[in-house]
């Protein structure tokens, strides 16, 4: 097993360090380099039959559901087609509007998870035509799909996910671009212009990857903590989401993730001295609201880490310590303000001297409901 872990402590940690590679293996042959456009030959449906869907479904468990959220924002951003992102285990027991023109996507790693095998099954009943999003060729959830785009993370062994993540929302910007592409709501020269930042983020992911020590000092900064709160706005709620999730999974410290808006409706209670906060602000649009509800939570005493894009000078004036992560277009920022967070949950966790790979109560692929 030791070998098997390439010189790593731990499954999760390998595959953390395998994330430029998966990221580039899952882009690979998809991005039509001359053209700066994305390709997916995969689809059995026509450019036609696809640029007709007018709903869209997302369906998917745990950190693969997470990876829809990222994925509806910039479906929506870029097709103007409203989508809807639903955990499997609620979505297979409604009873879900569908047209003819709504596509249903479903995300899942392993490709066998009950629930969303189930409401896979549920809307092919109703004649719903479904894509997979899915990590392992040959899965339940990839046979039984009417199309599939596979990511090329490679075997994910640790129960909390990273790199599969990390795929799933590359291979969700993919399909958005694409079905952009075919729609005609984003121009040639801006879905270009999207494909070159996709392309630079490999090297992005590897450059916070070649500077952990300050997110291992963070990681120490909440290891006795016995509840923090991750807040964010847009796309860092999102992330924010997948943060806090991995945070619980391997630390066991409590954890809840909040749109920083909603803050003041009842959460903000719970924040007293020393109560630490993660607080993303990437997001340009709304930074100037994440800062004035960072300044509200730093106001009742909350010990604030913050993450910023590089080149931000302000965000530090109101927080007590900030990770930066390069710049890339707004909407793949996710793609990289995730990778510090799975390091500050791994972090957190190999300080408490905690099994990283096998966090107790979960399993890697949920098969019974
Ligand atoms: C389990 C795993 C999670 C995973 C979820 C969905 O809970 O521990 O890491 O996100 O299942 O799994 P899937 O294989 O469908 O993506």
């Amino acid at each position: 097993v030791q070998a098997e872990k390439g010189g790593y402590d731990s499954f999760m940690l390998k595959e953390i360090y395998e994330q430029p590679q998966a990221v580039r293996d899952t882009m690979g042959a998809r991005i039509d380099q001359e053209k700066k456009q994305v390709i997916l030959p995969e689809l059995n449906m026509s450019d036609a039959e696809l640029a007709a869907y007018d709903r869209l479904y997302i369906v998917a468990c745990g950190t693969s559901m997470h990876a829809g959220l990222v994925g509806k924002d910039v479906l929506e951003k870029w097709t103007r087609v409203p989508v809807e992102v639903a955990v499997a285990s609620e979505f297979r027991y409604r009873d879900p509007i569908y047209t003819d023109k709504t596509l249903m996507i479903v995300i899942s790693q392993s490709g066998e998870t009950a629930d969303t095998l189930a409401a896979l099954r549920e809307a092919k009943k109703s004649g719903v035509r479904v894509l997979a999003i899915t990590n392992v060729v040959g899965s339940s959830v990839a046979r039984e799909a009417d199309e599939v785009i596979f990511t090329w993370a490679g075997p994910e062994v640790a129960v909390a996910s990273t790199k599969a993540y990390t795929s799933q929302v590359i291979a969700l910007y993919l399909f958005a671009l694409y079905f952009a592409q075919v729609k005609g709501t984003l121009a040639a020269a801006e879905i270009a212009e999207v494909v070159e930042h996709l392309q630079e983020l490999p090297a992005k992911i590897g450059a916070i990857l070649a500077n952990v020590e300050p997110i291992r000092q963070f990681a120490q900064s909440i290891q006795d903590a016995t509840s923090l709160f991750f807040i964010g706005r847009g796309l860092d709620y999102a992330v924010s989401l997948e943060g806090s999730l991995k945070l619980k999974e391997i630390s066991y410290i409590h954890s809840e993730a909040y749109a920083a808006g909603e803050l003041k409706h009842g959460t903000l209670a719970l924040i007293e001295e020393n109560v630490p906060v993660v607080a993303l602000a990437t997001q340009p649009d709304i930074y100037e609201k994440m800062v004035s509800n960072i300044v509200e939570v730093k106001a009742r005493g909350a010990h604030v880490l913050g993450f910023a894009l590089e080149g931000d000078r302000d965000l530090a004036k109101s927080v007590d310590g900030v990770i930066h992560v390069p710049a890339t277009t707004p909407m793949l920022t996710p793609i990289l303000t995730v990778i510090p967070l799975q390091l500050l949950a791994y972090y957190t966790s190999a300080a408490r001297g905690l099994d990283v790979d096998k966090p107790r109560n979960l399993a890697k692929s949920v098969t019974v409901e």
